[in-house]
């Protein structure tokens, strides 16, 4: 079976089972991550910020390992998936789509090193990650004290910018932008001989 005939790979119709499976997948996540920050901003003695902010680090983690799947399957089917438009809508989803990459995987990623220059280690839902005891390092500290927070507010505003377009584009515009996430391409032809 070719790449164009297996519906797990994307298509310019539509996005194959895969990236379908984990874009949903991250956003059930980040959802429930940015409710762990929200709480935790709001009032973090809170017992449902407390409940959730638990779970923070082990989520963040998950993401961290989801959008390094996400981001090398993306390349993988680069030139294969629905195009954006022209002009300077177009334009403003690519530069939004590659900035939610990029934060996607600075802020976990800042977090991790952070954790790592600590010295105190990291266990994600039980599972030790890297062991701590180790030297604090400052240069692997610093940049995550100074801007894991503050970007991950950024991202946050990016994504809840992103489910607005992808709204505005269903039920405002009428185009079926959200179908091809949702139901995926469209089944392949298969030819009777
Ligand atoms: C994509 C995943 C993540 C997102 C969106 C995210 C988001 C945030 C946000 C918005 C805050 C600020 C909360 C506040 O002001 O009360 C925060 C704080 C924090 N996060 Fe994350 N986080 C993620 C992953 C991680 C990971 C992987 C770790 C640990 C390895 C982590 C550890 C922490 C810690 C310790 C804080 C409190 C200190 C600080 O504000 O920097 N986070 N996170």
């Amino acid at each position: 079976m070719t790449k164009d005939q297996s519906t797990l790979f994307d298509h310019p119709e539509g996005y194959g089972s895969v990236s379908r499976a984990l874009h949903w997948l991250m956003a059930a996540l980040f959802a429930w991550q940015f409710l762990s920050a929200i709480l935790h901003a709001v009032d973090r003695e809170m017992p449902a910020a407390r409940f959730f902010w638990s779970w923070h680090i082990s989520v963040g983690f998950l993401l961290l390992l989801a959008v390094v799947l996400r981001g090398a399957w993306a390349l993988i089917n680069l030139g294969n998936r629905p195009a954006h438009a022209t002009g300077f809508l177009g334009a403003a989803a690519r530069l939004g789509h590659l900035a939610l990459y990029l934060l996607m995987l600075v802020v976990p990623l800042l977090a991790t090193l952070r954790a790592y220059g600590s010295g105190r280690g990291l266990s994600v839902f039980g599972i030790q990650v890297f062991a701590g005891g180790g030297e604090r390092i400052p240069a692997l500290v610093e940049p995550g004290s100074a801007l894991h927070g503050l970007l991950g507010w950024a991202l946050l505003i990016l994504v809840a910018g992103h489910v607005i377009m992808a709204l505005a584009h269903t039920y405002l515009w009428r185009e079926d932008t959200l179908r091809r996430m949702l139901r995926g391409r469209p089944a392949p032809i298969t030819r009777i001989e």
